[in-house]
């Protein structure tokens, strides 16, 4: 294993403090903090050889074309991509990526009454761009339920992938409840022919994810989310899938040849990066891959369901406190979803953060799942590689503070001691 106190370090912003307390963040789901090293890296290319890639002839096009490739090929290998660097698309984040397919695919395969299955578990961004290009098709869309523990209903994903199935697209790691099978949902979508996709927002961060082994046509995933920075997103496609699609976007770089009524397409994977990419961040996401490889993402995944089971325990032990999706910390990764009483998730997350500790409150993206677990939100707590069991003491401390906070028979108790 690693030492985390060594590793947080490495984490600039984890030695500030919020309301005079230590920061204590919990909130890694929506986006985690980012090592020097990536830092490092972000500055690096700014102060040595910013330059546009691709297309330039001197020496500082030359490194920095290197880097933003050099980066590809590290994300090819941190996900065992079969086929390479030739598989690895970069986009602007991992709801881009979704995007990408529903357009490129969705637009040249889709026909009316063909059917598309997802879950009523994905975030918006595996929801919104199906709903979009199934209007504009006729197509049509069906979901998969989850059981009384938050699970997948397997029996369902069975009965809904049929004949007319063209795509099926789950989200790997749900960013409220738990891990899903996405290898045999692969399995039963090709049989019937259909393509599957895989949003792996919550999954590639926080576990070793093999893309061959998964047995996914694409997988979508944000750099933002696994130590790198914001605004670089990945999608990993079958190359020939994405051969057979037609771009997304046009523009500079995703061109062979241009004539003034047509063109034709640049190779794999730059038939789907028009005009200049995010260079800087790209690269620094390499940065962050070596990182996280540095660590064993084995290591990572450990850390995190030791401290997902840790977190279960403790805040279980408190009455008030409902936890949503399956207990076992081998079906999840660190991501805890809860209510406390009819606290609204909101204000306890306020009271939270008086003591320095950042959670997330609200329907976190996915309004269909918060009306199918019937409640308008939850609070979330979600852990990565630095965070600690004693910032999860603070975190269940601060729950009992905040419990008699909002319990009026306490406060009055209180007021008149
Ligand atoms: C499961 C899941 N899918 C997709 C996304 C979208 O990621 P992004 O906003 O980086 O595109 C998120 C972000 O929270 C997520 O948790």
């Amino acid at each position: 294993m690693f030492d985390v106190d060594t590793l947080r370090k490495d984490f600039p912003i984890l030695s500030r403090q919020v309301h005079g307390q230590p920061l204590v963040y919990l909130d890694n789901a929506a986006t985690t903090q980012k090592p020097r090293q990536v830092i490092d890296s972000l500055v690096h290319y700014y102060e040595n050889y910013n330059a546009n890639i691709h297309r330039g002839l001197h020496k500082l096009a030359e490194e920095a074309t290197e880097a933003y490739e050099g980066s590809r090929a590290k994300v090819a290998r941190f996900i065992k991509s079969p086929e390479g660097a030739r598989s690895v698309i970069f986009t602007r984040n991992c709801t881009e990526s979704l995007n990408l397919v529903a357009n490129a695919w969705g637009r040249k395969f889709l026909n009316a009454g063909d059917e598309i299955v997802l879950s009523v578990l994905e975030h918006h961004s595996n929801l919104v761009p199906w709903q979009l290009i199934a209007k504009e098709k006729g197509a049509v869309l069906k979901f998969v339920d989850i059981d009384g523990e938050g699970r997948l209903r397997v029996d369902q994903l069975e009965q809904l992938i049929g004949p007319r199935t063209k795509i099926v697209s789950l989200v790997h790691a749900s960013n409220v409840l738990g891990i899903n099978p996405v290898r045999y949902a692969a399995e039963l979508a090709h049989r019937q022919g259909a393509i599957m996709v895989v949003d792996g927002a919550q999954s590639v961060p926080n576990m070793p994810v093999d893309v061959g082994d998964l047995g996914c046509d694409f997988l979508a995933f944000s750099g933002h989310k696994m130590a790198g920075p914001t605004g670089i997103g990945v999608l990993w496609g079958k190359p020939d899938i994405l051969e057979a699609m037609d771009p997304f976007l046009g523009g500079g770089e995703m061109i062979s040849r241009v004539l003034l009524e047509e063109s034709t397409w640049n190779e794999l994977p730059w038939k789907y990066e028009a005009g200049t990419p995010n260079i800087a961040d790209g690269i620094a996401l390499g940065a962050a891959v070596d990182y996280l490889e540095g660590i064993g993402m084995e290591n990572v995944r450990a850390h995190e369901k030791s401290l997902a089971a840790y977190a279960i325990d403790r805040m279980s032990a408190l009455p008030e406190v409902t936890i949503y999706g399956p207990k076992d910390p081998e079906e999840r990764v660190g991501v805890v979803a809860f209510n406390y009483g009819d606290i609204h998730p909101h204000d306890l997350s306020q009271v939270l953060d008086q003591r320095g500790i950042a959670i997330r409150a609200g329907h976190h993206c996915a309004q269909p799942l918060m009306r199918r677990l019937d409640c308008v939100a939850t609070a979330r707590a979600s852990f990565y590689v630095y965070n600690t069991f004693a910032e999860i003491d603070k975190l269940v401390e601060a729950l009992e503070g905040a419990g008699r906070f909002f319990d009026p028979d306490a406060a009055a108790a209180a007021r008149m001691s």
